[in-house]
């Protein structure tokens, strides 16, 4: 069996900074309470042009260059996003025509925050069974456009970005292991109501502003910890290591205290955690992805170190992986 690697790495964000003072003019809420309760600072807003796969193509750009590779070698391009460009057609193939990737198949995965590892797992399964040898592996989203501005208990934790990962078979371990879950039951904790056949878009759906992100904090706080603990451990004990050989963790980066929850509960220092939440916000499924390209651009993840992936989101899902970088 191929095994499966990560060649190139890339990100994107819009130039655009919403920051906690420009929210304290805009809603009732304070720095002080925003930093002490999530962790962020600052997030990214895109202009009301600029869709996912924008972002996305420039991701996608940086790590082919990351990877040198070109795009004909891409055999398949899957894109994960709760804010796609259109319902359909996927943001995927859009992506593809944008950048000329005709030798790919492309489509989305609608896993919520855990949009990439779900994506990255599907990936993994495609080039070990053989059937595919250069994969683009996407996180792209544009959170603010579902965004209600007047509801402060979400408005300030999201931000929009993309991340891009060329994943390839190998002749040495890379992915050491991937492993994902989720539960139905809370589906509706953490939603974009409308727009979709449930809901279709109406006059009544957009009065009641069903159009925007809604989510249940408290709840998915408790939960966010215990999946992503249990699946971080899940993905070690599959790789056949044990939590003090893990040189990196780069968590999903919802809120600096489920990050710091889950790193005590891993026992790991805090220097063996990759954290860019105070600049970025919640970015959902180019969360990982924009922090794995960070951290290894400011050399905190070197060839040879072990990092594990966790992400927890919408569904709810969750997944983790660990990977010899
Ligand atoms: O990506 C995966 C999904 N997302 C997450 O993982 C997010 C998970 N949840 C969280 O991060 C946290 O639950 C939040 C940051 C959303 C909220 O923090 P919390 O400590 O759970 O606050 P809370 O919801 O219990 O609210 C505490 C108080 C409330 O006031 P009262 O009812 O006690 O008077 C809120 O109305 O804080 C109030 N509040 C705010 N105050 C100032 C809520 N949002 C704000 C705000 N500014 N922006």
């Amino acid at each position: 069996m191929s095994f499966v690697k990560f060649l190139g790495i890339g990100s994107s964000a819009p130039e655009k900074v919403l920051s906690n003072l420009d929210f304290e003019k805009m809603i009732d809420t304070s720095d002080e309470w925003i930093r002490t309760r999530t962790g962020i600072s600052e997030r990214r807003i895109a202009e009301s042009n600029i869709a996912s796969s924008d972002l996305a193509y420039e991701a996608c750009v940086k790590a082919l260059e990351d990877a040198s590779m070109d795009i004909e070698d891409i055999d398949g391009i899957i894109v994960g996003t709760i804010t796609p460009d259109h319902i359909f057609p996927s943001t995927a193939c859009v992506l593809q025509s944008q950048l000329g990737a005709k030798n790919a198949f492309a489509f989305d995965v609608s896993a919520g925050c855990s949009g990439f590892l779900y994506a990255l797992h599907v990936a993994k399964g495609m080039i070990q069974g053989g059937t595919n040898k250069n994969l683009l592996v996407v996180g792209a989203e544009v959170l603010s456009k579902i965004m209600n501005y007047d509801d402060r208990t979400t408005c300030i934790l999201f931000g929009d970005g993309a991340g891009a990962a060329v994943i390839s078979a190998s002749d040495t371990p890379g992915i050491m292991s991937s492993c994902l879950g989720s539960n139905g039951d809370y589906w509706d904790l953490l939603w974009m109501p409308a727009g979709g056949s449930r809901i279709p878009t109406s006059e009544e759906s957009l009065k009641n502003g069903d159009h925007f992100l809604k989510m249940e904090g408290r709840e998915v706080f408790k939960e966010a910890v215990k999946a992503l603990e249990s699946s971080s451990l899940e993905a070690i004990r599959q790789a056949g290591i044990t939590p003090d050989e893990i040189d990196l963790l780069i968590p999903h980066q919802a809120n600096y205290r489920i990050i710091d929850a889950v790193r005590r509960r891993l026992e790991l220092p805090e220097e063996k955690v990759f954290s860019n939440l105070d600049r970025y916000g919640n970015t959902s499924s180019a969360s990982v992805p924009i922090a794995l390209d960070e951290a290894v651009k400011s050399g905190r993840l070197k060839k040879g170190d072990i990092v594990v992936f966790s992400a927890f989101g919408a569904g709810f899902t969750w997944g983790a992986s660990v990977v010899r970088w």
